[in-house]
């Protein structure tokens, strides 16, 4: 009998013919996200995620580059991790379809149907698409445009074999009865029914096995033949359990509580692999869940068509949490999207900078200046504070309800639905007002939203990663975050009076574009622009956001710092190695610079006053520890020194050459 705490997740398993793109790592963050919101309930989790090594399509790719297949996937697949590390991941278990465990479980599963006389052999001849691996009728290829694969843009080529043959045709009235009294198997609702129209218009044996190439699991009573490479690749969700032979274990984690997929595969995931399951007498998984397709200039992002976005370089840019709240808020699961760069900084400035960030920045800001610092204790409340109470308590069953239902774009909303009438609520109960007029409830709202700031901290747990102990931490709770009990996310008054707040940096500084552009010498390169929300956290009143960003006079004293201060400026020495415009921004270039011990690139708006190869070589000075801040899509990590008078601008160097990294002091 099956643990009911215990839940078992699944990716597809990805091809190692190449590099993964962000779709890709859409179904794995999404997998990712679930399993941290199970694991934060109490579940003991196993998410499954891996990749499908065997084929056409593969063994085609690394003949074309001259590499031995097996030589070809291990390169693969030590990026495809990597990349899994980048965007942490948790996975539980990885698996390969060359691990030789997977290899006995196929030709197991294999051996028991031909037992089983669910495999008869026969000639056939059909069409065959290598990027889909996948046969169609004379009738479905001739239904596409000149015969070629609508998703690939390959040509169907023809295949012509003596091959096995699964009886899927046998399965289907016990399938489509299995389907229709079981609603939840595949979701969302609109793909079911298209499944259940496909099993209707009957059912044809599959054919499993290929004889005109060799990359693939050896059919044991036949070695001239390999084994369909969905076949071998579906058997994962199983081989991966230890099926067939340890049972123990097999039997703890199946069936499977949902695997995740994209819509492309979900004939194979609710065909197919049901009726293998049937076959081997063993329980269906739960649920099929197809999500829909990460688009990229109207065409659904793939390695084949080239049209794909490069996930590292992405949170290179923007930063994990960013990126990961991007992904699973834009689009909501189920459906498709388009993805562009302009949607991901628009969240990222909205929802993230001036929402959440703000939230977090305005209500420290308010701490520090009408408490001391500290959170203070509650006053006298009103019908409001009762209310805004209300919505922050009731938000996690809010939440749960949602992800419980895979829902993970509707709970986001959930969550930022709480931090903009937070937001509001600043606005009316006015804590400037009542901060002078004495009014006990200035303790009340600043208190309410200390806590509205703890519980969205623990409920964005499933979303994003460094986040959440930020926030968590700048309210001073004396444990860590990853000792939080979620299940005190529902309730009030966990933030303790007196407790010592800090106000860091922004959470997520605002991208900064045209305007950036405009003063590139006042707000030097590299520098974080000072955001709308900040200055409305400094100044507290509403409408000061509107108000426009003063411009910072050179020639006004600044008055005196002390050493001290002075010392947390980080000047260092750099080599200028290379210097390019960036594109659309005139007075931009992008240096990329020595420093010693690392490279790293800075943006600077000096590009009127100097060319490339005038700076191309020389010593300059930089901030190094300046707070990174992305600039016309370009992060900046730091910012060089110049002066400048009038129409005439002079980057600052050394005097004479010296190591680069030397500190300046
Ligand atoms: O199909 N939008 O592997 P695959 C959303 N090996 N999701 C996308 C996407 C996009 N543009 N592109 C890829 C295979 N995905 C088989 C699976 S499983 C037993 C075998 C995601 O490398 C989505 O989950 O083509 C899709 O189903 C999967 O990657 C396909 O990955
Ligand atoms: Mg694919």
């Amino acid at each position: 009998m099956a643990d009911s705490k215990r839940y078992y997740i699944t990716t597809p398993i990805y091809y190692a013919s190449g590099d993964l793109h962000i779709g890709h790592s859409y179904t794995t963050l999404a997998a990712d996200a679930i399993s941290r919101y199970k694991r934060l309930r109490g579940y003991d989790v196993f998410f499954l995620t891996g990749t499908d090594e065997h084929g056409l399509k593969i063994q085609r790719k690394a003949e074309s580059l001259g590499k031995e297949p097996k030589e070809f996937v291990d390169e693969i697949v030590a990026k495809i991790k990597e990349l899994w590390r980048t965007l942490e991941i948790t996975y539980d278990g990885f698996i390969r379809t060359t691990d030789e465990q997977h290899v006995q479980t196929v030709q197991w599963v294999f051996q028991k149907l031909f037992d089983n006389q669910d495999i008869y052999k026969k000639n056939y001849e059909s069409w065959y698409c290598v990027g889909c691996e996948s046969f169609f009728t004379e009738t479905q290829a001739r239904a596409f445009p000149d015969m070629v694969c609508p998703d690939h843009g390959k040509p169907l080529e023809r295949v012509q074999e003596e091959s096995y043959f699964f009886r899927l045709s046998k399965y289907q009235d016990r399938l489509l009865q299995y389907i229709e009294s079981h609603p939840d198997f595949i979701q969302p609702v609109s793909r079911r029914n298209e499944v259940v129209q496909f099993v209707k218009s009957g059912l044809e044996d599959l054919c499993i096995s290929r004889t005109s190439f060799d990359w693939g699991i050896r059919v044991p009573f036949d070695p001239s033949s390999v084994v369909y490479v969905w076949i071998d690749a579906l058997t994962n969700y199983i081989s991966a359990m230890g099926y067939p032979h340890d049972r123990e274990r097999f039997e703890k984690w199946w069936p499977a509580d949902v695997h995740l997929i994209g819509k492309e595969i979900l004939r194979f995931h609710a065909v197919i692999w049901p009726i293998l399951l049937m076959a081997l007498d063993l329980p269906l998984p739960k649920q099929v869940f197809a999500h829909g397709w990460l688009n990229l200039g109207g065409k659904k992002m793939s390695k084949t068509m080239g049209n794909v976005v490069d996930p590292i370089e992405l949170t290179r840019k923007y930063g994990l949490d960013a990126v990961r709240y991007f992904v699973l808020r834009e689009v909501p699961f189920g459906a498709d999207g388009d993805y562009t760069e302009d949607a991901l900084v628009a969240r990222i400035n909205s929802d993230l900078a001036n929402d959440l960030g703000n939230l977090a920045y305005r209500t420290l800001t308010m701490v520090k200046k009408f408490s001391g610092g500290l959170v203070p204790a509650p006053g006298r409340e009103e019908e409001a504070d009762r209310a805004f109470r209300d919505k922050c308590v009731t938000l996690k069953g809010r939440v749960e309800k949602e992800l419980d239902a895979l829902h993970l774009s509707s709970a986001l909303e959930e969550i930022m639905a709480v931090v903009g009438a937070a937001n509001k609520y600043i606005d009316t109960a006015s804590p400037w007002d009542l901060a002078k007029t004495n009014d006990s409830r200035l303790g009340t709202v600043l208190y309410g939203l200390c806590e509205c700031l703890r519980i969205v901290s623990q409920l964005l747990r499933p979303f994003m990663v460094r986040t959440p102990g930020l926030i968590w931490s700048s309210l001073g709770m004396p444990e860590s975050i990853d000792n939080a009990d979620w299940d005190s996310a529902g309730t009030w008054g966990v933030c303790k009076e007196g407790q010592v707040t800090r106000r860091g940096k922004p959470l997520f500084p605002r991208i900064e574009d045209k305007e950036q552009e405009a003063e590139p010498v006042d707000r030097p390169a590299g520098q974080s622009p000072v955001t709308g929300s900040q200055e409305k956290a400094e100044g507290l009143e509403p409408s000061a956001a509107s108000t426009p960003r003063p411009r910072a006079s050179t020639d006004q004293p600044i008055g005196t710092i002390n050493i001290e201060e002075f010392r947390k400026v980080d000047l260092r020495v750099a080599t200028v190695l290379t210097c390019s415009r960036i594109k659309g921004a005139d007075k931009l270039y992008r240096l990329e610079i020595d420093l010693g011990t690392e490279q790293t690139q800075i943006v600077a708006g000096i590009a009127v006053f100097y060319s490339p190869e005038e700076l191309v070589g020389k010593q300059i000075v930089v901030v190094k520890n300046l707070e990174p801040a992305v600039i016309r899509g370009v992060k900046s990590n730091g910012m060089l020194l110049a002066a400048k008078s009038g129409n005439e601008l002079t980057v600052l160097t050394v005097d004479r050459k010296i190591p680069n990294g030397t500190r300046i002091s």
